[in-house]
């Protein structure tokens, strides 16, 4: 398949996992590339697995929660290639806490990387979107939809780019920019490898909370996704959250 030749895609979180997977499935299906993440070192890892030998793609480091720098980053993607077809928010951030513990500066934190830092990437990706008809992929969550035990800033952040998506969705249906999202249940990466719990959490109920049905996917099982709800294969898809969950939620 080769559904983005001459389409100009910008993946957020593009350092590992999803948004990795993401970056290597666009790439492969013809997509000029732009590679964003505040993680220089992973970025590089990636350009290196895309393996870029004609010049389709480039990684620009950027911290999603800064609007300057949002601003700038979507500026270079556009100058580079004359535009900007897809925008696929994937750049995240987990933590578990009691709720009673929860830090009002972690709270910020998760909120200001998963929901600001997607709305950020959307505001300044809209008008060049809608020059191009384009596309937008946002990063939602089961948690978002069944709540995580311990994970009420998370839950939070996903719940609100879910609505976020949804109302992005509405006021630009006419205008001819789509926008949806995916929910993955747990994907293993880096993000669920590195987490750390409570000391008083409840692993069992959490990992109960979370389990598939399906055997576990890879990052891989989301990207086939997005990519399917960022083309023109989607069409007629805008507004919607598609669970990748492997039936958690049944
Ligand atoms: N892995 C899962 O089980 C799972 C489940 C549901 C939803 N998700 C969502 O999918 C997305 C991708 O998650 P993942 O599992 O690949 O995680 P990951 O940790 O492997 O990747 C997230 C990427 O976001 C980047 N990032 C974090 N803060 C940033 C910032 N301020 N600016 C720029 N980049 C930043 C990180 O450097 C990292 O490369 C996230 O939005 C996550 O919430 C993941």
């Amino acid at each position: 398949m080769n559904r983005f030749a001459d389409k100009v895609a910008l993946v957020t979180g593009a350092a590992g996992g999803i948004g990795r997977a993401c970056a290597v499935q666009l790439a492969s299906e013809g997509a000029r590339l732009c590679c964003v993440d505040y993680d220089a070192g992973g970025l590089e890892e990636t350009m290196a697995l895309l393996d870029d030998k004609d010049g389709r793609m480039f990684a620009l480091t950027c911290d999603v929660r800064d609007e300057a720098q949002v601003v700038e980053t979507i500026k270079r993607c556009v100058d580079h290639f004359g535009g900007l077809d897809v925008l696929v928010n994937m750049a995240g951030t987990l933590r578990f806490d009691m709720a009673v513990d929860l830090k009002l500066e972690d709270w910020a934190n998760v909120l200001a990387i998963n929901l600001t830092g997607t709305m950020l990437m959307c505001k300044h990706a809209l008008p060049h979107l809608e020059s191009s008809s384009g596309s937008i992929v946002n990063a939602a969550s089961t948690a978002a939809h069944a709540g995580i035990p311990y994970g009420i800033a998370y839950a939070a952040s996903k719940g609100g780019v879910l609505a976020m998506t949804r109302s992005i969705a509405m006021e630009y249906a006419k205008r001819g920019v789509r926008a949806n999202t995916v929910s993955p249940g747990h994907i293993a990466t880096g993000m669920t490898d590195n987490v750390t719990f409570p000391e008083e959490a409840d692993i069992d109920f959490l990992f109960q909370r979370t389990q598939s049905i399906l055997p576990p996917a890879d990052p891989k099982g989301v990207a086939s996704m997005v990519a399917l709800l960022a083309s023109e294969e989607a069409f007629h898809i805008t507004g919607q959250d598609v669970l990748i969950d492997g039936g958690t939620l049944g």
